[in-house]
C-alpha cells in the first residue's frame, strides 16, 4: 500500500499532497451523479486518496439553513421543493469555499456543478488560478434505483456519513460507526420530494455530463456494483487520467 507521500513538486501550484502519491496531479475533481447516485459515500473514499478536501454544496447548504443565515433563509424553499437553488448564490458560496486555504491545493466536488451556468463558472475560477477540472467523475444509476437508495438513506447528525438499511447498515443500528452520533433521515429524503428532486434535476445533470464529454474529463462508472467495486473503478479511472497527464508533462 502505499503510504502518505510528498509528492508533489512543480512550484506554483501544489507544494505538498498527503493523499496517495499515484495521484498527486488531480487537483480538481468533480463527482457527477443524480440524486441518491452514491457521490457522498464514494466522496469519503476518494477524500483520503486524493488528500484534498471534500466539498459538497448540498452539505454547505444544509448547514447554512441549520444555522438560519442569509444563503440558508434562501435556499431553504427550494430544497424543500426539490428544486436547485438559484446559480448565483450557489456559484457565490462554492466560490468562497474553494478561497479557503486547505482548497489551494484542490479539491473534490460533490454535488456541484449541477447546471451548465454552473459548470462554465467553475471553469472560470479555475481558469483565474491557472487550474481547470482534472476529472469528472459519473456514478451511473438508472432511474428507477434512485428512489430506493434515497428513502433508504440515513445520515449522522454530526457530519453526514451516509448509511443505508439495508444495502449499508451500520454497525451499531442508529449510531454513526465513524463518529458515534445519532442517525436520522435527511428532509429532503421523504417520497414527494425524492420524485421531485429526480423529475427536476436530471435534465440539469445531462446538460453537464455533456459539458464534460466535450472538455474531455468525463469518465463513466457503473454506480450499481457494490460501494467497494464503484470505488475501485472511480480510483481506476482517476489513475488512468493522472498516468496521461504525467506522460504529457
Ligand atoms: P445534495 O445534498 O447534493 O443531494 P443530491 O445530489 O440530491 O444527492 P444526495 O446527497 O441525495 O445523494 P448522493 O449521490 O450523495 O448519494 P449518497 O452517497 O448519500 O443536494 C441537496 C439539495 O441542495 C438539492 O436538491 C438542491 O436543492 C441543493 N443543491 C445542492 N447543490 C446544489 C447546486 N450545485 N446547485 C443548486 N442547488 C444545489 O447515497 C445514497 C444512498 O445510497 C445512501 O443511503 C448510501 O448508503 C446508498 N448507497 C451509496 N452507494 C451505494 C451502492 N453502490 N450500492 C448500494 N447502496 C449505495
Ligand atoms: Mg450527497
Amino acid at each position: 500500500m502505499l503510504g502518505r507521500a510528498l509528492a508533489w513538486t512543480r512550484p506554483g501550484r501544489r507544494d505538498w499532497h498527503d493523499g496517495d502519491e499515484r495521484f498527486a496531479r488531480m487537483t480538481l475533481v468533480v463527482l457527477l451523479g443524480a440524486p441518491g447516485a452514491g457521490k457522498g459515500t464514494q466522496a469519503a473514499v476518494l477524500r483520503d486518496r486524493l488528500g484534498i478536501p471534500h466539498i459538497a454544496t448540498g452539505d454547505l447548504f444544509r448547514a447554512a439553513v441549520r444555522d438560519a443565515t442569509p444563503v440558508g433563509l434562501e435556499a431553504r424553499a427550494y430544497m424543500d421543493a426539490g428544486r436547485l437553488v438559484p446559480d448565483g448564490v450557489t456559484i457565490r458560496l462554492l466560490e468562497e469555499r474553494l478561497g479557503r486555504p486547505d482548497a489551494a491545493r484542490g479539491a473534490l466536488l460533490d454535488g456541484f456543478p449541477r447546471t451548465v451556468v454552473q459548470a462554465k463558472a467553475l471553469d472560470a475560477f479555475l481558469a483565474g488560478r491557472g487550474d481547470r477540472v482534472a476529472a469528472a467523475l459519473l456514478i451511473d444509476v438508472p432511474a428507477e434505483d434512485l428512489v430506493e437508495r434515497l428513502s433508504g438513506r440515513w445520515i449522522c447528525r454530526a457530519a453526514g456519513h451516509p448509511y443505508h438499511l439495508p444495502m449499508n447498515p451500520p454497525r451499531v443500528p442508529g449510531v454513526c460507526d465513524i463518529d458515534g452520533s445519532a442517525l436520522i433521515q435527511r428532509d429532503d429524503d421523504k417520497p414527494e420530494t425524492i420524485r421531485a428532486r429526480l423529475a427536476s434535476q436530471l435534465a440539469d445533470l445531462n446538460a453537464v455530463i455533456e459539458h464534460y464529454r466535450s472538455t474531455g474529463a468525463l469518465r463513466t462508472v457503473d454506480g450499481r456494483q457494490s460501494i467497494g467495486e464503484v470505488s475501485a473503478g472511480l480510483l481506476g479511472a482517476i489513475e488512468a487520467i493522472d498516468a496521461g497527464a504525467a506522460g504529457r508533462a
